[in-house]
Parts: structure tokens; C-alpha cells; sequence
């Protein structure tokens, strides 16, 4: 498994990948557009030539976002997340970032402890963060050169 930057091309897997991962996916107009944004950090995770996972950030100033993290069914718990947690801890720290935020569906167990391992910390919760199905989001916090 090898962990790249995402590029142009790959918009169409990735749409692909977040309807597999999500009931809310991401349009590929949306992904096209973070993708291409000066400031945005993506990565997938490639298997025998096919994209099996992806993240997906952007950042002002001193804070990047974790918009998305994803791993097609079939290839979960082989690493892959935590490969792409890395890449993204070393580019916010390449691009000298201080902070990292994200927010997580209160039933998302998984993802919360893969964000523990990493040093994130609920530091908060939105009501009614998320819509199909409603739900509400934690929100979590990991300084960068914690990781
Ligand atoms: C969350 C997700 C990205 C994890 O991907 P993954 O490649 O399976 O994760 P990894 O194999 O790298 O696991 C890393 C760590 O995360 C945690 N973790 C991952 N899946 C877990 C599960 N089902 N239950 C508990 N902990 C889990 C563990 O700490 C794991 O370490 P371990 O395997 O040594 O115990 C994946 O389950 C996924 O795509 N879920 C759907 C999309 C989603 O909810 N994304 C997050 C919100 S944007």
C-alpha cells in the first residue's frame, strides 16, 4: 500500500470512494474544488493500482480542518487510516501548522478511536451537526506536534 498526493484524475474514484463510505457524500464538483484549493491537503491510499482510501483537509493560518477520512469496506483495518493520519500530520507540520480540528458523528466509534490514537480530544459538541441521518457532532482537537 503506498500513500500519494490525489490529483485530477482521481476525482472520479474518489466521488466513487465517498459513496461507498458515506450517506452524505461529497459532490465531485466539491471534491474537484478543495482538491484544487491553494491550501487543502489530499492523500490516497493505493492498493494494487486502486485508490482504497483517502483524506482530505484544508487549513487557514495556523489550523487545518480534517474535512474527510475514508477506507473502502473491503481494506479496513489494515492500516490504511493510520498511514494516511501520518501524511497528514506531516504536512500540517511541513506547512508549519500549530492545530488540527475535526468534527465526528457521535455514533462514529471507529473514527473516533482511530482520531484518539492520535492524539485528538473532544472539546465539544454541535447539535444537529449532521443531516441523513441527523445526528450531532463532536468536535475534536490534536496540537500537531503532539502526533
Ligand atoms: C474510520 C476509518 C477511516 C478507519 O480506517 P481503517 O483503515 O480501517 O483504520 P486502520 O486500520 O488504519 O486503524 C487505525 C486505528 O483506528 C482504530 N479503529 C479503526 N477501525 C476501528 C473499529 N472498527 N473499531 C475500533 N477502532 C477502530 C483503531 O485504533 C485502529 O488501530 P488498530 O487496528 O491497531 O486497533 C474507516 O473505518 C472508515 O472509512 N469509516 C467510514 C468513513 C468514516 O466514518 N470516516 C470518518 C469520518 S470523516
Amino acid at each position: 500500500m503506498e500513500i500519494r498526493l490525489a490529483a485530477s484524475e482521481d476525482v472520479e474514484q474518489l466521488f466513487e470512494l465517498e459513496n461507498s463510505c458515506f450517506p452524505d457524500p461529497w459532490s465531485r464538483k466539491s471534491i474537484r474544488d478543495t482538491m484544487n484549493e491553494e491550501q487543502s491537503f489530499f492523500a490516497v491510499a493505493v492498493s494494487d493500482g486502486k485508490i482504497i482510501g483517502y483524506i482530505n483537509t484544508t487549513y487557514v493560518l495556523d489550523e487545518m480542518n480534517l474535512n474527510r477520512i475514508c477506507v473502502l469496506p473491503q481494506y479496513r483495518r489494515m492500516g490504511a487510516a493510520n498511514l494516511l493520519m501520518d501524511a497528514m500530520f506531516a504536512a500540517a507540520r511541513q506547512n508549519g501548522l500549530v492545530q488540527i480540528f475535526l468534527e465526528v458523528r457521535l455514533s462514529n466509534m471507529p473514527a473516533q478511536e482511530l482520531y484518539k490514537r492520535f492524539g485528538f480530544t473532544v472539546v465539544g459538541e454541535r447539535k444537529g451537526f449532521y443531516q441523513n441521518p441527523p445526528e450531532n457532532g463532536l468536535v475534536m482537537t490534536a496540537m500537531v506536534n503532539n502526533a
